[in-house]
């Protein structure tokens, strides 16, 4: 698992270096979800495919950014899913985006996953990591090499509300809840990034991110393997929860194909059993 780490720390600066320099338009082309790509999506993908051909551990691939699973090394244990660079779109308006890695073993699934990372790419780069039985680390770029900060943990009860989708595809009883958070005091923390987005709950103690089924996307926007589940890992583990509109785990997934998307909803304990009761889910 060293070796994916390292490798994830290299493709952090060499995509950091591309963000800062290379042209933000489109390419010809559009991504499996039918979404045009930015050259910059291309670029990040192609930095990542390239690092990981010799890693020996990595057996697959598979990228937010192509359909289909692409091979590495038949010899090698792990799959990583990732999404080479999350809410590409905000580079145009220089906001902070990030690329999420999950690292899976066997079938890809929730249960499956054995590690996850994201970088946060901002005024500066950050790493997280979480790995089985530990805390996520914090890392932080200083110069051209990554320094431990610490590790991540949730409070119990956090200040922010980062309600994803549009509101007038909301359900009643999910507005009445983002409504009722705001009504005992919560902030709204809502960039249109998830891995910034998200960060900040982990790193500013708690609160809830939450993209829902809504009336234009009944299945969520964010996709299992590559978004959902690897976040979910990350919450775990800071001793956060995790969960969809049903209360299903979110590591309990069993995604149909990879680009499958969930409804989702990572949190504190306080803010999750708060969205249990708005949305009658028994415990
Ligand atoms: P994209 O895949 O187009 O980069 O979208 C970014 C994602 C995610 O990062 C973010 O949380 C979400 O889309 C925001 O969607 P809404 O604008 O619908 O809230």
């Amino acid at each position: 698992m060293h070796s994916i780490f390292e490798t994830i720390k290299s493709v952090a600066f060499e995509i950091d270096h591309a963000i800062k320099t290379a042209d933000l338009g489109y390419s010809n082309s559009e991504n499996s979800s039918g979404e045009d790509q930015l050259k910059l999506d291309v670029q990040s993908d192609i930095i990542i495919e390239k690092a990981f051909a010799s890693v020996a551990v990595v057996k697959n691939l598979v990228s937010e950014e192509k359909e289909g699973v692409l091979t590495l090394n038949e010899a090698g244990k792990y799959t990583i899913c990732y999404d080479p660079l999350d809410g590409s779109s905000l580079v145009d308006v220089n906001l902070s985006v990030g690329s999420i890695f999950g690292i899976y073993e066997n079938e890809l699934q929730g249960s499956n996953l054995v590690a996850s990372a994201y970088v946060v790419y901002g005024p500066r780069i950050e790493l997280v990591i979480a790995t089985k039985g530990q805390k996520p680390m914090l890392y932080r770029a200083i110069g051209d090499t990554f320094k431990e900060i610490g590790s991540i943990t949730l409070d119990k009860k956090g200040k922010l509300n980062a309600p994803g989708g549009t509101q007038q595809n909301w359900c009643d009883y999910h507005k009445t809840f983002v409504d009722d958070l705001f009504t005992e005091g919560y902030r709204l923390r809502y960039s249109g990034g998830m891995v910034p987005d998200l960060h900040q709950i982990m790193l500013k103690g708690g609160g809830i991110f939450s993209y829902p089924a809504t009336s234009d996307k009944p299945h969520g926007k964010l996709r299992q393997l590559f978004e959902v589940i690897p976040f979910a890992f990350m919450y775990e583990q800071a001793g956060g929860y995790a969960i969809n509109d049903k209360g299903l785990r979110l590591m309990e997934l069993i995604p149909s194909h990879p680009h499958d998307t969930s409804p989702c909803f990572f949190g504190s304990k306080y803010e999750i059993n708060a969205l249990k009761t708005a949305y009658g889910i028994k415990n």
